[in-house]
């Protein structure tokens, strides 16, 4: 019964993105003022050593991080996963636009159930997706890294300076709703946005998610007053 509710919540989720996907990349752009970009690359920047990596990116979407990812020149080969179908539609365009088409696989499946076998890739991210995921993803994760391999995340968090948090929390609740429902018509989705966020744990509280998992060497980066962070750990 919980693996129905499970799958129900989660097909609501995959809903949701495609209804918004025809503007997700626009609103992106205006909601972060473009930091998300400098974020992305960031992410990429911490890559594991090596120029033939193997690469998932779930959660995948429309792609800007995976594409981000290749702008590196370390990956031979990249598979990209999402539930929704609409999204990764866009992602397929602007994937085959670019010049990594050879490189990337782009497939409509589950973050916390993913098709491959353990040990399959050296790298394994999720931007701005983990907190939508129900199930297992972090486990999923670790089990598809190969030994050494290393998993990088992406997610918004909380500011821990009061004021800030103060302002960032009218933003999250106030602005956030208005505008992305502006531009999308689909108030509810920026809404559902806001309350994600606050409710995900962050910081401290997730890395110790990922030690539960299995990762090792972990890290968590702060990005632009603590509004977002990146996670990294490895498999042992
Ligand atoms: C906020 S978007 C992030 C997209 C992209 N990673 C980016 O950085 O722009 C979240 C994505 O997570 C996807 N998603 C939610 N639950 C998922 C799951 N269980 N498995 C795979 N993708 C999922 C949604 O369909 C959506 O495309």
């Amino acid at each position: 019964m919980a693996h129905m509710n499970e799958k129900a919540s989660q097909e609501q989720v995959s809903q949701m993105f495609n209804a918004i996907s025809f503007s997700y990349d626009r609103i992106n752009r205006v909601l972060s003022f473009g930091i998300d970009r400098l974020w992305r690359r960031k992410l990429s920047k911490h890559l594991p050593d090596g120029n033939h990596l193997r690469l998932l990116d779930l959660a995948t979407g429309t792609c800007d991080q995976l594409l981000s990812l290749m702008r590196t020149g370390k990956i031979a080969h990249a598979t990209g996963i999402d539930l929704a179908q609409e999204m990764l539609k866009i992602g397929e365009q602007k994937v085959s636009k670019s010049s990594y088409g050879e490189k990337v696989d782009l497939k409509v499946a589950s973050a916390s159930d993913i098709p491959a076998e353990e040990g399959s890739y050296d790298c394994v991210t999720i931007s701005f997706g983990i907190r939508n995921v129900k199930g297992p993803c972090l486990e999923e994760m670790h089990r598809v890294l190969s030994p050494g391999g290393r998993a990088l995340i992406l997610e918004f968090s909380l500011p821990k300076n009061r004021l800030i948090k103060w302002l960032h929390l009218f933003y999250l609740r106030k602005v956030l709703p208005a505008v992305g429902g502006a531009i999308s018509g689909k108030r509810d989705a920026y809404r559902y946005l806001n309350e994600t966020i606050e409710a995900f744990p962050y910081g401290e509280a997730f890395l110790s998610r990922m030690k539960k998992a299995g990762f090792v060497h972990l890290r968590a980066l702060p990005l632009t007053f603590g509004v977002a962070n990146i996670y990294i750990g490895e498999k042992e």
